[in-house]
């Protein structure tokens, strides 16, 4: 049921109030969407307020859903540049003088969100007195990306399989499509790739595509748009040709083509995802093109469509082993400017890859003439993956509140990516999902969180974490103040924990090899440098941190000037970041007063000692949330425990090794 229990409304004078404000509603329109807004409106007003409200035929209703050129709007004060500020997907909720509440927009899909966000606003417990909401999606694009294969087995997923029943589709609608369609029209979400970003060329095929449509069906109502990825070496393998040279014109042809048979099964299909010369994936690296070359010729065959190409910015080689979080800026900033109108690059919240903590990637301020997009991960790949509780809104919202350094009022990373720093042509954030088969969707049950926060981000980069908290454990455990406030406190401390006792001060990319989960950093045998968890933290006898400095690899210069100026010196890099940037010496004076090892095992420490907390925490909750999800969280927690304790004792010995210094006091003794 994710954050739609509806759970009943439980304070009786707050019921009351409810149901004497909404005694009836109506919802004039035909169509597949206004039957879900029907549907949705009679469920959750019946469960929240326990009793049936009746949908009645009569615009004098006391909620009144309608879209913008209904007489009830025309007629009333709100105005024409109000109404069409709203767009395709913004609604408006606004309590009249006749004491009813009117809730409209310029479509069905804006109705259906607005619709979600009045029920949210009974979930959450606050007043329906005298409403005045105008809410408009700040990004055009909100996806999923689903890393699942065709096989149903996920890349970096950690809730059971692919919800994705390829085998069974198109003639078996598992009803999970329409579950998950709904979940997401929730948030806003409004587009996904059900396909691995390591892509299938298969997908293409006509046998897939006819699966590809039915779920396409399925999901036109709720206003999720299906998009693919694309392998770039795709008229190769299954088109027959001896060349996927971008140039080519008979490549080009075929990718024309290909999208216009596309369409024909999904008229409104958005576009593909491509992943190109990244990890083995094939791309116009390979024939001595470009990226702009590569996307371009994709771009052209969707546009006549309105189809776009979201081009992933995610590229390392071993070509240039230097420093790989120089790598995307070195590729991509060179073309900025090159890419066609419907080209979007993808960039990765940081430059390595979803550590932990890490600091803004620099594309997000060195390109001003390409839509740039924001990918983030839902899934904890490098987070615990679905054994850990952590709460990503406070991750999510550090890159979003990150201060570009470009020259512009608008210059935090949010800015860019919704298109008020450069008013981009579009806009997209997507988000790695964590969904799978588990009865729970995601694994571990604050995964559902996680969804949720990116989904409201996505809609809006502007809400703050502990907003997004307050909503989902109110949607999800219900009202209750000890309740709330206690879940509440654990998520919001809960991604720090996880630095903590993972990569504290600026370490990354210590997790053990290929599966990324518990600690691995000793590990140096792999076939390329920068698998090398010693790459990352270049540990010796001196100090510890990848110096990336005018001394080091520069990747610092890559930031614009007042940023870099900022991470450059010792003095004013924000210590969460002084090993990102900073080789330095056991001994260098932290701003605690402790000595740089020290401070090290002392977070070690605190992130044990965080995760012990939540349990005691959670401890008290015992009666009070459902023994179901209560004894799961429990269970998970213990777990949590013993891998925060397995990741401080495994690094700190291994670095002692370096340091050769002893443990300050307040360590426990590693074993
Ligand atoms: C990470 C992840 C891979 C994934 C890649 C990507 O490297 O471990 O599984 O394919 O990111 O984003 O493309």
């Amino acid at each position: 049921q994710l954050w739609l229990r509806y759970d009943p409304v439980e304070e009786e004078a707050l019921r009351a109030d409810y149901i004497s404000q909404i005694q009836n509603f109506n919802v004039p329109g035909e169509g597949a969407t206004f039957d879900l807004i029907r549907e949705e409106l009679g469920l959750g007003l019946e469960k929240m307020l326990l009793s049936e409200i009746a949908e009645s035929q009569t615009e004098e209703a006391s909620l009144l859903v309608v879209l913008s050129d209904h007489t009830r709007v025309s007629r009333s004060d709100i105005s024409k540049e109000t109404l069409s500020s709203l767009g395709e997907e913004g609604y408006l909720i606004r309590s009249n003088e006749q004491n009813q509440i009117l809730l409209t927009a310029n479509t069905p899909l804006g109705l259906y969100y607005g619709t979600f966000h009045f029920l949210r606003r009974l979930q959450t417990r606050q007043s329906i007195n005298d409403l005045d909401i105008v809410s408009v999606p700040k990004v055009e694009t909100r996806m999923l990306n689903h890393w699942d294969n065709l096989d149903r087995t996920s890349e970096r997923g950690y809730a059971g399989f692919a919800i994705w029943d390829w085998h069974r589709l198109p003639d078996y609608l598992d009803p999970i499509y329409a579950e998950y369609a709904r979940a997401n029209a929730s948030l806003g979400i409004n587009a996904t790739v059900p396909i691995n970003v390591n892509s299938n060329a298969l997908i293409l095929t006509p046998m897939y595509l006819e699966k590809v449509k039915a779920l396409a069906d399925v999901f036109r109502p709720y206003g999720i748009k299906m998009y693919l990825t694309a392998r770039f070496s795709a008229p190769v393998q299954i088109g027959g040709l001896k060349t996927a040279d971008p140039l080519d014109p008979a490549v080009a042809n075929w990718w024309k083509e290909k999208v216009d048979e596309i369409y024909e099964y999904v008229p409104d299909f958005g576009g593909f995802l491509v992943k190109a010369n990244s990890e083995g994936q094939p791309g116009p690296h390979d024939y001595g093109r470009n990226h702009a070359d590569g996307a371009n010729m994709m771009a052209k065959a969707l546009a006549p469509h309105g189809g776009k190409v979201i081009w992933r910015a995610f590229v390392y080689s071993e070509e240039n082993p230097e420093d790989r979080h120089k790598q995307a800026n070195d590729q991509f900033v060179p073309l900025d400017g090159q890419f066609e109108d419907n080209v979007l690059i993808q960039v990765k919240n940081g430059a390595i890859d979803f550590q932990p903590r890490e600091p803004f990637h620099p594309l997000f301020g060195a390109m001003n003439k390409t839509n740039l997009a924001m990918e983030f991960q839902i899934t904890q790949e490098y987070l615990g993956q679905a054994t850990q509780l952590v709460f990503m809104g406070p991750y999510y919202k550090e890159c979003l509140d990150s201060d570009t350094g470009i020259k512009n009022k608008n210059s935090l990373v949010s800015d860019v990516i919704d298109g008020s720093a450069y008013q981009q042509k579009h806009t997209l954030m997507a988000g790695v999902a964590n969904i799978g088969t588990d009865r729970n969707w995601t694994g571990h049950l604050f995964g559902q969180s996680n969804w949720y926060a990116f989904g409201r981000l996505a809609w809006d980069p502007d809400i703050s974490a502990q907003q997004i908290a307050d909503e989902w454990v109110k949607m999800t455990f219900g009202a209750d103040k000890k309740v709330e406030e206690t879940i509440k406190s654990i998520m919001m401390e809960s991604r720090e924990a996880a630095v903590n006792y993972m990569t504290p001060l600026g370490l990354h990319h210590l997790m053990a090899t290929g599966h990324h989960y518990g600690p691995g950093p000793w590990v140096s045998n792999l076939g390329r440098p920068e698998w090398n968890p010693v790459y990352y933290h270049r540990a010796d006898k001196e100090g510890i941190g990848f110096d990336r400095t005018e001394s080091g690899s520069n990747a610092i210069g890559q930031y614009n000037k007042s940023v870099a100026k900022r991470f450059s010196s010792l003095k004013t890099c924000p210590e969460k970041y002084l090993l990102w940037f900073h080789h330095v010496s056991w001994d260098y004076q932290m701003q605690s007063g402790n000595i740089l090892w020290d401070e090290l095992a002392l977070r070690y420490q605190q992130g044990v000692n965080q995760v012990r907390d939540f349990k005691s925490q959670w401890a008290t909750l015992e009666g009070k949330v459902d023994d179901g999800r209560f004894e799961h969280v429990r269970m998970l927690l213990n777990i949590q425990e013993k891998e925060a304790i397995w990741w401080k004792d495994s690094s700190l010995l291994y670095f002692q090794t370096f340091s050769e210094r002893a443990f300050p006091d307040g360590i426990e003794k590693p074993k």
